[in-house]
């Protein structure tokens, strides 16, 4: 039978990049404030205002969502499934932090029952902060793999997720031989890549942890199923990028790690980049390949400041997402990674005075590093998804796409929030798009995942605040 639901509500969502626009970047976004959505079987059928489409409701169940403002649901481009309960592990940067507090963890992760535990703790985490998309490791354990697809097919929800190769650096009962990485990751592509919505991304781990057979692997699975996704992660930490050098010496940079084994390209995407040149940003933007910027876990693991202005160059534009990165990442909220990708920004910021410009950026690239609400809701969404190559599905509310969103409690009991929204709107509610985006920079900077009332995914409501249920 179909399943037919109208929401009613005020939607806000982004339909072009904000970065192209210069000083018209509120043209970037879309607020419709008194809407109405039709939803068949999941998918948008209609957006308009409630006025013009009102005459269609007795076909429909109608859910109306006061005084919340609905935006397109949170893509996480860049999570750990299994580092769900080790997040805020303290004191160490990258590679001690992995052997220390990392691989022991996920090593548990070959008991399913351990891994289904927390697998329902990570789910209720993405949905209660909003996210409805997410491209996730899991473990070199298929079990954990298998958990987290089954999961995720569960809820409805619109994955990317891998077996995490890895045949050194970490403890031996942690690696997996590239041949076993190729045969169950064959394995599990073929149960779960294009099942409900699922996809399958190849995923060697980084450079440090796979040796030259385990990328020759990736090249073979990539060759055999060029429809799957490559995630992974790169130039994060100097000792890192130091080591994947002494590991493939005849590579002249991290990039060209992935180049030489034929990965770089569309639907791959690579966590931080925080130390990528010049040169390999525009290697990545002539391949089509995506850097996800991970604020929250550069931060806690020291890492440095990813230069969101040379990759948003116009000249050679990166595709670029958001990531949590949990459990470096010491949250599951895109609205604090929006908040800490502000900051970094700014900290990025070096010729705002003039003076200090040790990245040697020019002005436009430091220009570029700062967020407004525009683009940091953009890459939180219509940006993410196109990074991940899945703007024909997610990431705005065009018709035909997968109706995935959050609604948005702009104060929440948060008394700077709701002083904020009294100074901005006589109503309570914004009426323009400016409007709009001043309240959702309030939010950003001042909110966090109390502010997601309800999150729903594929016309479905899977997640309702308890203060409000
Ligand atoms: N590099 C390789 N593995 C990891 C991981 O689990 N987290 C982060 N932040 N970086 C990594
Ligand atoms: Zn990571």
């Amino acid at each position: 039978m179909a399943h037919s639901v109208a929401i009613r509500g005020s939607f806000f969502h982004l339909v072009d990049n904000p970065w192209t626009l210069g000083s018209e970047e509120a043209a970037a976004a879309r607020l419709i404030s008194d809407g109405l959505m039709l939803i068949d079987n999941g998918i948008i059928t209609a957006l308009a205002p409630y006025d013009t489409l009102c005459d269609k409701l007795s076909d429909y169940r109608l859910e109306h969502i006061k005084d919340k403002l609905i935006v397109p649901g949170f893509i996480d481009g860049h999570i750990h499934f299994p580092q769900v309960r080790v997040m805020g592990a303290y004191g160490s940067q990258l590679l001690d932090w992995l052997q220390n507090s990392i691989f022991p963890e996920e090593l548990k992760y070959r008991d399913r029952n351990y891994a289904q535990t927390a697998a329902t703790h990570f789910f209720e985490a993405l949905l209660g902060a909003g996210t409805t998309t997410c491209q996730a490791f899991t473990t070199s354990s298929p079990v954990s793999t298998e958990v987290f697809f089954e999961e995720a097919r569960s809820r409805g929800m619109r994955v990317i997720a891998g077996l995490t190769g890895i045949d050194k650096f970490a403890p031996e009962e942690y690696c997996i031989s590239p041949e076993d990485f190729y045969i169950q990751s064959k394995q599990l592509i073929e149960q779960y890549h294009q099942r409900d919505r699922c996809l399958y991304a190849i995923t060697p781990r980084f450079a440090v942890g796979c040796s030259e057979a385990m990328m020759e692997a990736c090249r073979r699975l990539k060759e055999e199923f060029p429809d799957c996704w490559i995630n992974t992660h790169i130039s994060e930490n100097p000792s890192e990028i130091r080591q994947a050098k002494q590991e493939f010496p005849d590579c002249s940079d991290y990039t060209a790690v992935h180049e030489k084994h034929g990965l770089l390209g569309p639907k791959f995407t690579a966590g931080h980049g925080v130390w990528l040149s010049n040169d390999e940003f525009g290697r990545f933007s002539k391949a089509g390949a995506a850097v996800c910027f991970c604020p929250l876990s550069n931060l806690f693991l020291g890492s440095g400041l990813f230069r969101l202005g040379k990759a948003m160059d116009p000249d050679q534009p990166v595709r670029v997402c958001l990531g949590t990165d949990v459990g470096a990442g010491n949250a599951f909220s895109m609205i604090r990674v929006m908040e800490e990708a502000y900051k970094v920004g700014l900290c990025n910021n070096t010729t705002l005075d003039g003076s200090i410009n040790p990245r040697e950026q020019d002005l436009e690239e430091s220009n570029r590093n700062k967020l407004s609400a525009y683009r940091a809701f953009y890459l939180a969404t219509l940006g993410g998804a196109k990074a991940l190559y899945l703007d024909d599905t997610i990431g705005n509310f065009e018709v035909g796409k997968e109706a995935d969103f959050v609604a948005l409690d702009l104060k929440a009991g948060q008394h700077a929030l709701a002083w904020h929204q009294e100074l901005t709107c006589d109503q309570g509610m914004p009426t323009t798009v400016q409007q709009a985006a001043e309240l959702l920079f309030g939010l950003l900077a001042c909110g966090d995942d109390r502010n997601v009332a309800e999150t729903w995914v594929f016309g479905k409501r899977v997640y309702q605040c308890e203060a409000r249920a």
